[in-house]
């Protein structure tokens, strides 16, 4: 089937924008789909797991910002990356799917943004808005962004301030809620800028709006958050350089660059990788690998934390592919025990709280996952949506604005026989279909529709490697 703009549907996507009547977002308002999770013998086989979402934004976004023809492989063709393949289009970056996996962006150059005719809907996607409000807004146009249920409710606050500081202005809702419009400087200025929470969207959107001002931006971030921008920009041949300091990370970028194109190779999504990962850790003689997984240390925290909760994975071929460290993982199912995460981990494991919090549940002893606020303000109150899920699931489950702590109950201990509600939130969805598949009895999640954000070939991946996860009525 082609969809709007000539590219052809990418194979195992199932709820494509283009599903959806005119003017609606994909997430909350199509028909929800229930699925359900039973438990299933031993997982085995391998599972290849689609391109890193972080990533692809960023090859997408940097690619309409640089001069001549970037090639994109690997790129991951969830939802949330084509709703920003066509923010770019709309800026006026030609943006084209060759094959599966495999995009050519023609760039319109730093500062040669256009200004869209249309609203730019993002859909599910906060890193998608968030980077791209930082890098419309330091040109003369104006542009207005909205998205889904899910996105709407979310604070974009934390990027319109330090926007602002460059001369950019925001008008939006409430709270800084979408929709919104930001009108950019006609004439920005550089900032320095403390990022006040971990926040790498909002350390990119600083960096990016950057890219268009004269001088040099620095952005300070006092915890480390992942790099994907930072290096990608360097690839790209911008100016930018990072120093650890007392303050922090100091970042520096020089604007007004000429950004040469570049051929982006995506690694493999570690934050998609975690659900089979995990899968197999607790159904009991499971054995898989997972291929081209990326080891970038600022997002592998979840893979550490494994590693000390008695996870048996090897990590095999190390090596360097698109600029990232990546490895081959072996993982077979394992006797875990609950420990303390350290809270200096959150940031390179934050997409992964909800699936340890499973992990975590099928594990010996009490996991502690503290500094975990931020989860609060992501696709759903992620806190919330997991100790409501693990509770209705029979675990016990304690609860803090920062913190959360699940008290496990061994392998094959979780009694299950409950629905989780996934509140447009693709991790929840995937992280209780998860623990289906080792509890007693079923585990069933309201709407499953939000997977095709970032894993749209969840269910069949899963099921290649024996899991039992079924729609409703199917
Ligand atoms: C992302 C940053 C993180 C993460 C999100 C992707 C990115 O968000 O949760 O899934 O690509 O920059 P925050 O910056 O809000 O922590």
């Amino acid at each position: 089937m082609k969809m709007p703009g000539g590219m052809d549907r990418p194979r195992g996507l199932r709820y494509q924008r283009s599903d959806f009547r005119e003017g609606e977002s994909m997430s909350g308002h199509g028909e929800p789909i229930p699925m359900t999770a039973r438990k299933s013998g031993p997982l085995k086989g391998v599972a290849e797991v689609p391109g890193d979402k972080s990533i692809s934004h960023r090859a997408l976004i940097l690619g309409a910002m640089a001069v001549g023809e970037t090639r994109v492989t690997g790129l991951l063709e969830g939802q949330d990356v084509l709703d920003t393949a066509k923010a770019m289009r709309a800026f006026g970056a030609e943006v084209t799917q060759l094959a599966p996996g495999e995009w050519s962006v023609r760039g319109v150059g730093v500062g040669g943004f256009a200004e869209p005719a249309e609203v730019i809907d993002c859909g599910n996607s906060g890193t998608g808005v968030r980077l791209i409000m930082g890098c419309m807004a330091t040109s003369p146009i104006t542009a207005t962004f909205t998205g889904d249920a899910s996105l709407r409710k979310r604070p974009m606050g934390r990027v319109t301030d330090p926007l602002a500081l460059f001369g950019a202005r925001a008008y939006g809702r409430q709270g800084g809620r979408l929709p919104m419009t930001i009108v950019g400087a006609a004439e920005p200025v550089p900032v320095r800028y403390t990022v006040p929470m971990p926040s790498a969207q909002v350390k990119s959107a600083v960096l990016l709006a950057g890219l268009n001002a004269p001088g040099q931006t620095v952005v300070i971030e006092k915890e480390p958050t992942r790099d994907h921008s930072e290096r990608m920009l360097r690839g790209f041949g911008a100016e930018i350089t990072v120093e650890d300091t007392d303050e922090g990370r100091v970042i520096t970028l020089t604007g007004q660059p000429e950004l040469k194109p570049q051929t982006v190779a995506v690694p493999r999504d570690p934050s998609s990788a975690a659900f089979p990962v995990c899968a197999a850790l607790i159904v009991e003689g499971s054995d898989i690998r997972v291929p081209g997984v990326s080891q970038n240390p600022t997002r592998n925290g979840l893979y550490t934390t494994l590693v000390e909760m008695g996870a048996d994975i090897a990590f095999e071929n190390p090596r360097e592919e698109g600029g990232e460290p990546v490895a081959d993982l072996r993982v077979r199912f394992s006797a875990l025990k609950g420990i303390e995460v350290p809270e200096a981990r959150a940031a390179s494991m934050i997409d992964e709280y909800p699936i340890l919090s499973v992990v975590a549940a099928c594990a010996e002893g009490t996991t502690v996952m503290r500094g975990v606020k931020e989860l609060r303000v992501k696709e759903s109150d992620r806190i919330d949506a997991m100790a409501r899920g693990l509770e209705a699931c029979g675990v016990r489950v304690e609860e803090e604005e920062d913190v959360l702590i699940v008290h496990g109950m061994g392998p094959g201990g979780v009694p299950g026989g409950a629905t989780a509600k996934t509140h447009i939130d693709h991790r929840i969805a995937m992280s209780f279909l998860v623990l289906g598949l080792a509890a007693q009895k079923p585990v069933s999640v309201d709407d499953g529709s939000p997977i095709a954000t970032s894993f749209p070939v969840f269910e069949g991946l899963m099921a290649g490697l024996g899991a039992e996860i079924v729609r409703a009525g199917a």
